[in-house]
């Protein structure tokens, strides 16, 4: 469905992306993990042609993506909608016009000079904000909501795109765990009852672990790891972030496990800090 295929970005002198190559076939929940400087934004950004790539190829459902340009480039733009840390909200507009603007890009320059939106799409927009639990604030300023109701309104935006893909780039990294959890736990749903593919970048490994299935691993802009969470051990991941013997996943953890309504530890990080602890 996704193909990319030697994707690199060049600044300058420096290589941000460094010939990334990867493949999604049908959908997907993925992690992209890695020290900072490592290329997550910028390869999120290409993929979504926010960023123009230096070369290789983005390839969906057979197309070639890399180089569109004006409508056919927005409209692959609504297929992949993109989330940021900063949510990208207008502050002093009302929950349900954040949202509807998700629907801008297809809707003509005079229905959105004069903000007219059709019956249908205030309907949807609501309905939306209801699946993710904050249909209550639907006529506040989105300045009024907390940071993971916020992140959630970007999200109900990016649905009203109807998108095949949502990237997300740093999505909790503002948040405290309580609505990182439920941030992730959105993403993760609209995923799995959706069949949307969802590309997380995350700074902390133990998130990326519990909510994908699939983990890629970047360092200095090239994939250096792309499996499961089983498959990334924690020698991996010290060569993922280039650490040395002292690197502890809960280093690099929001810590959203000890949150007493939050899932069970998974079985496997636990055998892994007891693996540490041990050593
Ligand atoms: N617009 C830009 N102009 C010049 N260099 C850039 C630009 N954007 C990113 N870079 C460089 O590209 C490299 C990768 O940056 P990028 O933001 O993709 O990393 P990241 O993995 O997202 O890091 P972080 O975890 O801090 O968000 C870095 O060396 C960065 O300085
Ligand atoms: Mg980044």
């Amino acid at each position: 469905m996704l193909r990319i295929e030697k994707l690199t970005k060049k600044f300058g002198q420096n290589t941000a992306v460094d010939a990334a190559s990867l493949n999604v076939e049908g959908t997907a929940m993925i992690g992209i993990i890695g020290r900072s400087g490592a290329g997550k934004s910028t390869l999120l950004r290409m993929i979504n042609r926010l960023s123009d790539a230096s070369d290789g190829v983005i390839e969906f459902e057979g197309r070639d993506v890399t180089h569109l340009t004006g409508a056919a480039k927005r409209a692959w733009q609504s297929d992949c909608a993109m989330i940021f840390q900063q949510f990208n909200l207008v502050p002093r507009m009302d929950v349900v016009s954040n949202v509807l603007h998700g629907t801008l890009n297809r809707r003509s320059a005079f229905t959105t000079i004069f903000n007219l939106y059709p019956q249908s799409d205030i309907h949807r927009a609501i309905e939306i904000l209801d699946r993710l639990g904050i249909a209550d604030h639907a006529p506040k300023r989105a300045e009024a909501l907390s940071g993971g109701q916020q992140q959630r309104v970007a999200i109900a935006r990016a649905l009203m795109q109807d998108p095949k893909i949502i990237l997300a780039d740093e999505p909790i990294a503002s948040l405290d765990p309580m609505n990182a959890q439920t941030v992730m736990e959105a993403l993760r749903r609209i995923h799995e009852e959706d069949g949307r593919t969802v590309i997380c970048n995350l700074h902390t490994l133990d998130t990326a672990r519990r909510y994908c299935d699939r983990v890629i691993g970047m360092r200095d802009g090239r994939i250096v790891f792309d499996g499961s969470p089983e498959q990334l051990t924690t020698n991996m991941a010290r060569e993922i972030y280039g650490a040395g013997a002292d690197f502890s996943e809960a280093a690099t953890s929001t810590e959203i496990g000890t949150l007493e309504h939050g899932h069970a530890e998974d079985a496997h990080i636990r055998a892994l800090r007891e693996a540490e602890a041990t050593a």
